[in-house]
Formats: C-alpha cells, structure tokens, sequence
C-alpha cells in the first residue's frame, strides 16, 4: 500500500489539515514529520472547526493512528494542551504516538525566538514559538529529546548538562535571568505520565503499518517555500517542509513513498516577512483576504494576500516531485470578475520562467499575469467537475496547465463534504 506526502506547496497554510482530514477517512495513518506548533492546521467537521498545531489531523477518525515523528519539535506543554482540548470535544487521543527521539522545545527556546527576532536587522516575522531555536540546538546537539522526558531524573540530568550554557547565552547576551533546572522540572514534571504513555518509535510505527499493507499518510507542515533549503531563505522555517523530508522526519526510506500530493490555494498568500511577487496590496487583495478569511491560525496575523503564482508552483512541483495537486479554496475566487494567474516573472525587463534561487534576484521579479474570466456564481455546494461553473473549470485546467501537474482534488468549502475528487490517491 502506498505512502503518500501531503505537502504545502506555497507558503503555507493552503489547507492541508482539511485535505489531511479528508484523505485521512481512507487511511490507517497520519503521520506528521516536520516543524512544530507553528503549525495551524484548521479541520472543519459538521460546522465545528478544530484547530491542530501540532497533533495530526488525522485524530478526529477514531481509529486512524497519529504519529508525530522524530523530526517535529515538540513543546511538551502544548502537546498536553492540545490532547485536553481534544478530550474536552470528545476527541479521543487514545491513539497517538510521539518519537522518543523528536526533539523538545523548551522555555528558554521561546524566549530566544523573541530576543533574536527583536535583535535581528531584518525581521523574519517568525511565530515565535521557540522554533528556529529548538532545531538549531538538534543540529548543534544540544538538544533535549522526548525521551529524555522519560523520568524527572534523566530530565535533570539533560538539562544539567544544556542549561549552564543557555543560561551564559541569555544572561550574557541579552540581560536575560535565565531558568534554573527546578522551574523547567516545576513546569514539565506534571506532563510525565501523559508523555511516557505517548513514547513511540515512530520509523517502526511506519514501516509496520507499510509491510501490513495499510495506508499512511504523511501530513506537511508549513510549505515549500518556507523550505530550509529550498524556501525563500532566510524567509523561512527551521525545517523540511517539502516531501523529501517526511524520509528523515519520520524515519522511513524514501523508496516507500508513492505518491506526493502537493496543497495550494487558489490563489496565493504569506504570513510574515519576505518577497511575494504577485503580493496585492489594494483592494483586490483585502477582498480576497476577507471573502478567504486569512487571519493565521497561530497567530492571528493577517496574511498578505496574492493572485496564483504558477513560476513558484512549478518549482514545488520539481522540489517536491508532486505528483498530483489538492486546489483549496476556489469558492473565494467566486466573486471576481477577472482572474489572474502569473505565468512567468520580468527580471529587470527579461523573462524569467523559472523560480530564482537568489533573493535578491526575486525581490526584483514583476509578475507576468494570464488573465481569465471569473464565474461569478457560488460553487461552495459543488459536488462534481461537471457541475463547475464553465469558468472554473477553464481557471483549474490553466493552473494544471502552467504548473504541469495534474488538480486530483478541488476544494470548494472548508468542510468535509466541500471537496471535488476527480482522482483519488487511495
Ligand atoms: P493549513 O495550515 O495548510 O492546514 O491551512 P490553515 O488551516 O492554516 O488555513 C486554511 C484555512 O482555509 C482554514 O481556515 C480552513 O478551514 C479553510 N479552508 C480550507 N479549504 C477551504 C476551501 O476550499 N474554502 C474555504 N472557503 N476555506 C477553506
Ligand atoms: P502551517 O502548517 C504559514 C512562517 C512564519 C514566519 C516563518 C518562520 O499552518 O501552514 P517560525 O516560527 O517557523 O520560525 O517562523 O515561517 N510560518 C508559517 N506560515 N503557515 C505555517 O504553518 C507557518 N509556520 C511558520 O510566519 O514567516
Ligand atoms: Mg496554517
């Protein structure tokens, strides 16, 4: 049975939780390999929205397993949350897994992400949930693991070892009183029972699941272009968003994964800092902000707001090999009478059809724009290409078109039931 990704293909925030939930309805799995509670992923069941930052979206089936693999960094605290906050609907959470080896975010990472980013000359906009700290002390090795949660005791005993050094870092470098290992221990020894209870292997969880034929799905977080490596760097998150990440996240080898389904709006948007090409800062975009609804789920910042950008959704094509796409949120374009899709960047009067690696070559691009005529109807009730007004359906075909990737499911409505199959993963 095959293991697919399921990967932002934009900025994030395309969706994937309601695509996850979606797809998660014929899976035995749903697994989350990367990032942390930066994360907002809304999933709208029966007019009630759920809002996940870190547990998988797979948690409203009630027999799907939800696995949060090794590499996501978890904060113990809003794990425990989050759990409760399920509970209290009555959302079983029976059936979730954490790698003993994904890393902790710990108090004195929140604190750094608000100091370096009030520090920095050029703002990245981060959520400042502790994030970028917490990967850069996995890479350093200094990090805490979940299981080093295990016990009181060998939490005393990491932290002994990382704390005199963050506190040097903290007090010396930013006026900071830093932690003493009984505050940490004050504020996590009560989550013990919870989190011991939740220790898992996650690669082992995974490739079981896989040789017993059943189906796993890999939920993104975050999105491409916010990539490590491949984003809009330094404009980006800490980790592996793109599908090639779910291999080392989650502890599986790349030759099990079949199929990488990449989200995107229908149109594009950013939360925080950093070059967007076909950015609208008019009216345009303040309407499709609202009729989007594009306030973040984490933060509550707005979003900035854009027209399709198909340079951009071409590169997560190639970065991430999609394999097919899950367009959301076609209804907010329903209003408009002329839509634009950009095609191909002007870099200083020259065509430029690929995605430029270079920042400051992108910062430069102008947007290029197909336009197409809008439909002007309500398609939230839609459940059939066929029954797509003529217009979208053309708007669809020139976004599979320009990006090369066939559309395997248009999403027309935030609830489960708003969703167009026209090629099923599963
Ligand atoms: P994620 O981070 O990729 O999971 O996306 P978010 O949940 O942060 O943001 C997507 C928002 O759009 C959520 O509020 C969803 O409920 C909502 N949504 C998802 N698909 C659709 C859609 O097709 N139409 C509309 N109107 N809303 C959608
Ligand atoms: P989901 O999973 C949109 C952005 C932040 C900031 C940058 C770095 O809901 O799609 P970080 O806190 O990760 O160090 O911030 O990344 N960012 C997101 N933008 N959706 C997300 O997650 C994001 N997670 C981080 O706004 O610009
Ligand atoms: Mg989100």
């Amino acid at each position: 049975m095959p293991i697919v990704v399921v990967v932002g293909a934009q900025w994030g925030d395309e969706g994937k939780g309601k695509v996850t939930d979606f797809l998660a309805s014929q899976a035995d799995v749903v697994a989350r390999y990367q990032g942390g509670n930066n994360a907002g992923h809304t999933v709208v069941v029966d007019g009630t929205a759920y809002k996940l930052h870190l547990i998988p979206s797979g948690i409203l089936y009630p027999n799907t397993l939800c696995i949060i693999g090794s590499g996501v960094v978890v904060d113990p605290v809003v794990l425990c949350r989050e759990m409760k906050y399920l509970e209290d609907l009555g959302i079983s959470t029976e059936r979730l897994a954490v790698s003993s080896t994904a890393h902790v975010i710990l108090p004195y990472h929140k604190v750094l992400d608000e100091l370096e980013e009030a520090d920095r000359l050029e703002k990245i906009g981060t959520t400042g949930r502790g994030i970028g700290p917490a990967y850069a002390d996995k890479y350093a090795r200094n990090g805490i693991r979940m299981r080093d949660l295990q016990s009181e005791e060998s939490l005393r005993r990491a932290l002994d070892v990382v704390l005199p050094q963050k506190n040097k870092l903290l007090q010396k470098l930013y006026d900071h009183p830093g932690f003493t290992v009984d505050q940490i221990l004050d504020e996590f020894s009560p989550l013990g029972p919870t989190i011991r209870r939740l220790l898992s292997d996650s690669s082992l969880l995974v490739e079981t699941a896989y040789r017993k034929g059943q189906r796993v799905l890999c939920e993104g977080a975050q999105g491409t272009l916010l990539d490590i490596d491949h984003g809009t760097y330094p404009f980006v998150t800490s980790s592996s968003p793109t599908a090639g990440g779910a291999a080392p996240g989650l502890g599986i080898g790349p030759t099990r994964i079949s199929q990488v389904v990449g989200v995107v709006k229908a149109y594009t948007t950013r939360v925080g800092e950093g070059p967007f090409v076909t950015e609208l800062r008019d009216e345009i975009g303040q309407a499709i902000r609202d009729r989007g609804k594009e306030y973040g789920t984490t933060t509550g910042r707005p979003r900035r707001c854009g027209w399709f950008d198909a340079v951009m959704a071409r590169y997560s094509v190639r970065i991430n090999g999609l394999t097919g796409v899950a367009l959301t949120l076609l209804d907010v374009l329903d209003a408009f009478d002329t839509l634009k899709i950009c095609t191909e960047y002007e870099y200083h009067g020259q065509p430029l059809s690929e995605f430029p690696t270079d920042l400051r070559v992108l910062e430069e691009c102008r947007p290029v724009y197909r336009e197409l005529p809008g439909w002007g109807r309500d398609t939230t009730n839609v459940k059939h290409w066929d029954d797509l007004p003529e217009a979208a359906r053309a708007y669809l075909q020139a976004v599979a078109e320009e990006i090369d990737c066939p559309i395997q499911y248009v999403s027309v409505g935030p609830g489960r039931e708003q969703t167009i199959t026209l090629k099923a993963v599963f």
